[in-house]
Formats: C-alpha cells, structure tokens, sequence
C-alpha cells in the first residue's frame, strides 16, 4: 500500500529540534526518485479535475511540494514567505507559536479575487501555519480549494483550527 511504502521512506528522528520531539524527516523520502513521485502522486490526486488555478505553498518545506504539485496540476505557484523576504507589497499575518509569535506574508497582488487555490505544505502539526495561511489567501479573496499535506500529526488536532477548509493529508499519524 502505497501509504506504508511513504511511511517506510521517512526517516524518525528523536530529541530533534528539542528532547522529547519526535521529528519527521522528509529528506530521505524526497532523495528517493520513486518515493518523491509517489508522493506528489498521492498529494496531486484528489485534486485533478479541481481546476485549481494556483497553488499557495508555505516556506520553506512548503516550496518543495508546493512548485511540483503545481506543475503537475497545471497551475501557477505563489510563495508564502517569511517576514521580510518578498520584495513587492505584502499582506501579513501572525500567528501564535508555543513561545511567542511569528508571522508569515503574500504578495498583494499574487492571487486575483476568485481564484481557486490549493494551500500546500508538507506537514500538518498544531495547524498555525496552515490558519496563518488561509488568513492570508482569503484576505486577498480567493475560493480556497483546500489544504493538502504530506503528513499530519492528527494528535495535535490542528485540523480544528483550519475551520471548514477542506484538508487532506497523505499519511496522518496517530
Ligand atoms: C514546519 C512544517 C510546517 C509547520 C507545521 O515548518 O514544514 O510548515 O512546521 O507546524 P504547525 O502546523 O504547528 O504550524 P517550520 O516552521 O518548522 O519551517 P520550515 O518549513 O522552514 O522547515
Ligand atoms: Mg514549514
């Protein structure tokens, strides 16, 4: 099945970034020519005749998907960046961490009202990212298609927090 053989291809890495965290590491999925296909397959598939006109993915894991996913569903590419990064006038959003805050910006002019788009990152956690994101892409008056991930951590519940945004996540992990 094609879930287990993307399971078997991610690496766990404990006390990563801190003890007691248990990390996912895509890299080596992603050096795999197979497992990087399948993958993008299986991220790509619910949403080939969604007539998605861009795909929104968040830095920097979210570049990785986000630009392939794009091509193979035939739509453009937007970069949600990192305060500072983008160049042009930016919209901006912040969002709670466990300490603290952080933010994330789009282009102004990166996504026209109507729009259909496909946010897309490789990891669901406690869903700040992903909330931040749809904050953003409907502050500038998309139709939000949905939410794809490669991974979910369903324990932490972040699906709750993208309200009725569809989502759609390859490997939950329970
Ligand atoms: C990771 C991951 C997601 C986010 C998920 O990104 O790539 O974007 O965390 O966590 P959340 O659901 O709790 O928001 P990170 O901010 O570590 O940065 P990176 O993509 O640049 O590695
Ligand atoms: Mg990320």
């Amino acid at each position: 099945m094609t879930a287990d053989l993307l399971k078997a291809k991610i690496r766990h890495v404990p006390d990563f970034p801190k003890p007691g965290i248990l990390f996912y590491d895509i890299t080596t999925l992603l050096r795999d020519p197979a497992g990087l296909g399948l993958a993008l397959d299986a991220m790509a598939a619910p949403y080939t005749d969604a007539q998605v006109d861009l795909v929104v993915g968040m830095e920097s894991r979210g570049f990785i998907f986000g630009a392939a996913l794009a091509d193979r569903l035939k739509a453009g590419f937007v970069p949600v960046r990192k305060p500072g990064k983008l160049p042009s006038r930016c919209l901006s959003v912040s969002y709670d961490l466990e300490y603290g805050s952080d933010s994330l910006e789009i282009h102004a002019d990166a996504i026209e009202a109507g729009q259909r788009v496909l946010i897309v990152d490789d990891l669901l956690a406690t869903g700040g990212t992903a909330r931040a994101t749809i904050d953003l892409v409907s502050g500038l008056g998309a139709e939000i298609v949905a939410c794809a991930f490669l991974v979910e951590l369903t324990f932490l519940k972040g699906r709750a927090r993208l309200g009725t945004t569809p989502v759609h996540a390859v490997l939950p992990y329970d």
